[in-house]
């Protein structure tokens, strides 16, 4: 394996469980993700002590196939990364921990890695030649943030939410129409059936200037739709028909997608980007991938998009291993001092 750089990844930041091994930043050699939704199904979201739970029973057997679908030996392996931020800390720190162990115990350096900057890099980790600068947006159910790209290492953020994520946004909304969770794929899958333009739900830009998000004023005016104003009438929606419910879905989707789209936009012409990057598990979105498209292709001159293949949109450890890669060859290693962080430092 000489002058090519193994990297295990590991992911421990909200509801995934999940190890990969990544050649050179690139060469995907294995990914295991562990889900658990089903553990967080009946309670609309995640619950922080049973993720940290469930992180803890399936940390070492993840890390364990991932290394064994990649057929290589500890030895074989050059660091071990970890992403410490942002995120549930008691979620973070099963990760942080289990990685610190290794890189002890195999006496392999460790890197830390931001949960966000690795999402950014499920971007253009195919891309052999990414054309800078790029705005970036990451959509999550966690963070809404859009960064000026202009190396893997620096990614500066521009703005994010001021409230919601728009993926929290998505669930909570799923919930009020009681769809299944996660509420993302529910909605969009409702929304196929439904007409964008049926309701007129806000749209909040913030300003004139503004590349921060809010999402809390639309999951209410869903929910005042829903119940009316004064929350005191019955729920409509146990007698709302499939057609009805499909209108709300479709509207909440395009009203969501058009403010992101609008402040993706202004970010690219602030920066005059060239690149537009899209991650994050909203990213798995199709709505959202169109009119970004659209916005990218009507641009002067036009804009390239690139988006985080599917399997890289929602938590991995692909996206950590990889992005590790650029921080091992500037020689960017941490300590055992590491520790995990709820927000990004
Ligand atoms: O990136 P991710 O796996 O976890 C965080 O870091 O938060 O994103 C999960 C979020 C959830 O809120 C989920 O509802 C949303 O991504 N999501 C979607 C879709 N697929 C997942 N939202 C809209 N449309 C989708 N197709
Ligand atoms: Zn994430």
């Amino acid at each position: 394996m000489n002058g090519t750089v193994n990297i295990l990844g590991i992911e421990t930041s909200c509801d995934e469980t999940a190890a990969a091994v990544v050649v050179d930043g690139r060469v995907v050699r294995s990914s295991v993700v562990a889900s658990q939704v089903k553990l967080h199904e009946k309670y609309g979201g995640v619950v922080p002590e049973i993720a940290s739970r469930a992180h803890l029973e399936k940390i070492y057997p993840v890390i364990n196939e991932a290394i064994e679908q990649a057929q290589i030996s500890a030895d074989d392996i050059d660091a071990v990364a970890v992403a410490c931020q942002p995120g549930l800390t008691v979620a973070l720190i099963v990760g942080v921990t289990a990685a610190k162990t290794l890189s002890l115990f195999w006496e392999k350096p460790l890197i830390a890695i931001d949960h966000l900057h690795a999402h950014l890099q499920s971007a253009v980790m195919a891309e052999e030649n990414v054309q800078l600068p790029a705005v970036a947006l990451i959509v999550s159910g966690g963070h809404t943030s859009l960064y000026d790209y202009r190396s893997p290492l620096e990614p500066k953020l521009l703005g994010s939410t001021i409230d919601d994520a728009a993926g929290e946004a998505f669930d909570k909304v799923a919930t009020i129409l009681k769809l299944p969770y996660p509420g993302g794929p529910s909605i969009e899958k409702t929304a196929q059936k439904g007409r964008p333009d049926a309701i007129e739900f806000p749209r909040s830009l913030l300003g004139k200037g503004s590349l921060d998000f809010s999402f809390s004023g639309i999951k209410t005016a869903v929910l005042y739709y829903c119940r009316g104003q004064d929350m005191k009438g019955r729920d409509r929606v146990a007698a709302m028909t499939q057609k009805q419910i499909a209108d709300i879905a479709a509207s909440f989707q395009t009203a969501v997608v058009d403010v992101l789209v609008e402040k993706t936009r202004r970010a690219a012409e602030l920066i005059g980007a060239k690149t537009v990057l899209l991650g994050g598990g909203v990213a798995a979105n199709s709505c959202l991938r169109k009119s970004l498209q659209q916005m990218c292709d009507s641009a002067r001159p036009a804009r390239k998009l690139l988006i985080a293949p599917k399997q890289y949109c929602t938590d991995n450890a692909v996206m950590v291993a990889s992005l590790a890669y650029h921080k091992f060859k500037a020689e960017l290693f941490t300590d055992l001092m590491l520790e995990p962080c709820a927000h990004s430092r």
